[in-house]
């Protein structure tokens, strides 16, 4: 095999050639994507990652061995071919880029041969996702992952490029680390020469960030591997990659400004696109007002409207003793879907149970004016007709009202909103609408702990003209964090951080911290700040998930390489695997598994 390639030397990729190359010999190498015999002639698509090209074989060329090597040729072959561009004799095929070319091959090597693949290699393929994970090597052959592939390549050089253009460093940080305060749980790796010692993975470089902005790298970015144990969704993976970045002596206005450039830089570069900029502003209060989502889909209307003040004396208890414990009644108007039968209703109802509503009550407005209402009964005409007016209900138009604490409303109605959307094919993939979101509250009551913490975390800087409310009204504390959101999902996040000792004690009180505690889990960072740091801020992307948005996909599993499945394992490695009982030795360990 060490003699493969000896005397060959590729000259194209497949799709390189074109009609300028008429008459001239090229080499070529590839994957047979199918073979057809006609007779005396046999037709190859040769594939490479740049696309498909026809070779034909005509045993008067390649003389008869090649013919019959050609003939052997199945699915897959890695083959060499040398031979000549010429015009296609039989009919051009416009849907392929080299559709009017073809080479007439003089020189066929195999290079090696393949079994038939366990699913055809194919664009839009129908196999089953865990097939195509087992054997993703295959998988990744196909166009629609090899474009994504070399997209997400072209977005990170892209991304290097500018941001060092605006004079940003790149410089790694640790994965073996002590474990960062992001919120979910660690990943941890144990210590062999520090037995009972552990090490986590990061979930984010988020402490060596800051470190570096006191240690005087001003403007920092890392394409960053980030680890997280958390449950899995489509628009999240175990380990994942952030484009990350801090900069130092910025305020707010500074990091949204670099940012909304570089994604306009990236968009206009890689698909074309114009972002207009600015890009919108929203509070977080307005978006969870107007849209019950702190990411709003902006590609479409369909916004809450809280109607509890119009209801607050109606005769319909679901909606009174809702306001009476504190919370909302909100609606939405979904426009035309008045007509909707009471079985796709019901599953609306069922849908909305699944983000925790009791119930959800309608109103469908009939052609003639008459309304069909779940609620009718307890309610005045007027007070319908009230209703209706305030949703800008015209006939055809069904109303879907929720009625509980204010956070089950947002999440009910920023759902269905979504779902409704989905169901009216209102989310045109190619339809691009950035959002920041700014002014999130800096604290979260948590239930299960029963304290307050840290929305973001507990290094983000609180409004300064919020700051009195800390001790008083923590909940009413608005941070100094912002949110880049585009078509419902959020892009990327960040915050000014807090860098004075005095600001930072009172945070860590709030958060139920001792001094012990925040020294031993922070006190590098904390100690840093005593030796002059300067004021600063920053923002992490989930390149994944903009990747995933720019190709049009609905899962980040579609734009990484080898991606895990969601009890967190590998299909094709079978990670995570038992090891050896002399690794654990060695490492102190014993499993104690839990008994079935
Ligand atoms: P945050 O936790 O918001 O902020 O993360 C930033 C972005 O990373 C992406 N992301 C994920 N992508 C895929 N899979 C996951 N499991 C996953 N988790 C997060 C999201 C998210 O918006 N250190 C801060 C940033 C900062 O303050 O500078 C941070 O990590 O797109
Ligand atoms: P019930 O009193 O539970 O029979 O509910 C009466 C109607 O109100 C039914 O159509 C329910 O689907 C609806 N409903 C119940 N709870 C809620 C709620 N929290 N918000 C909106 N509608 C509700």
């Amino acid at each position: 095999m060490a003699e493969a390639m000896k005397g060959l030397k590729r000259t194209h990729r497949c799709t390189e050639v074109s009609k300028a190359d008429v008459g001239s010999t090229v080499t070529v190498m590839g994957w047979v994507q199918k073979r057809r015999n006609l007779g005396s002639l046999i037709f190859v698509d040769l594939r490479d990652r740049s696309g498909l090209l026809q070779i034909i074989f005509d045993e008067k060329e390649v003389g008869t061995a090649g013919f019959e090597k050609a003939g052997t040729l199945r699915s897959e072959f890695v083959i060499a071919v040398v031979g000549e561009v010429q015009l296609r004799e039989g009919a051009v095929n416009e849907s392929m880029k080299t559709g009017e070319i073809e080479i007439r091959a003089k020189e066929l090597r195999i290079l090696s041969e393949a079994e038939t693949p366990p699913f055809p290699i194919e664009e839009n393929s129908q196999t089953k996702e865990e097939l195509r994970l087992k054997y993703r090597y295959l998988d990744l052959r196909r166009p629609d992952l090899q474009r994504n592939l070399m997209l997400r390549s072209q977005v990170t050089t892209l991304v290097r490029n500018f941001l060092s253009e605006e004079g940003f460093l790149e410089i790694e940080t640790p994965v073996l680390i002590k474990s960062t305060p992001e919120g979910a749980r660690d990943y941890l790796v144990p210590s062999r020469v520090h037995p009972g010692h552990f090490y986590a993975l990061p979930q984010s470089p988020q402490l060596f960030k800051q470190l570096l902005m006191c240690s005087g790298y001003d403007r920092y970015f890392q394409i960053a591997k980030c680890f997280r144990d958390e449950d899995l969704r489509a628009d999240r993976q175990p380990e994942f990659t952030q484009i990350d970045m801090e900069l130092s002596f910025v305020d707010v206005d500074d990091v949204i400004d670099v940012n909304e450039r570089l994604l306009a830089y990236v968009f206009k570069e890689a698909l074309g696109v114009e972002v207009p900029l600015p890009i919108p502003r929203m509070t977080w209060q307005e978006a969870m007002d107007r849209f019950g989502s702190d990411k709003p889909d902006l590609r479409f209307g369909m916004e809450l409207k809280d109607v509890s003040q119009m209801v607050k004396d109606c005769g319909f208890g679901v909606f009174t003793s809702a306001l009476e414990a504190g919370g909302s009644v909100r609606a939405i108007n979904a426009k035309g879907q008045g007509g909707m039968p009471r079985k796709k209703i019901d599953a609306l109802v069922e849908f909305a149970k699944g983000y925790g509503a009791k119930g959800l009550a309608y109103l469908a407005i009939h052609e003639d004016g008459s309304y069909k209402c779940s609620f009718a009964k307890f309610m005045k005409p007027e007070e319908l007709d009230a209703l209706v007016k305030a949703l800008e209900g015209e006939p055809g138009d069904l109303l879907l009202f929720a009625a509980d604490k204010n956070k089950v409303v947002w999440d009910v109605l920023g759902a269905l909103r979504i779902e409704l959307a989905r169901q009216m094919d209102l989310l045109k993939k190619d339809d691009y609408r950035f959002l920041w979101v700014t002014e999130f509250p800096l604290l979260e009551w948590s239930e299960e702990d029963q304290r307050f913490v840290a929305m973001h975390h507990p290094f983000t800087m609180m409004m300064e003209e919020d700051m009195d409310k800390l001790e008083t009204d923590p909940g009413a504390v608005r941070a100094k964090a912002y949110d880049i959101v585009l078509n419902g999902t959020e892009l990327g996040g960040g915050s000014v951080r807090i860098f004075q000792d005095e600001i930072q004690s009172r945070m860590f009180d709030i958060l139920g911290f001792t001094k012990e505690r925040a020294q031993e889990q922070f006190g590098f960072l904390l100690n840093a700040f005593k030796y002059g740091v300067p004021p600063h801020a920053g923002l992490a992307f989930g390149l994944d998930r903009l990747i995933m948005l720019m190709a049009g996909c609905d899962s980040i599993r579609e734009v990484i390489a080898f991606p895990k499945v969601k009890d967190a394992s590998c299909l094709m490695t079978e990670a995570p695997g038992t090891v050896d009982e002399a690794q654990l030795k060695e490492l102190c360990l014993k499993c104690v598994l839990p008994e079935e």
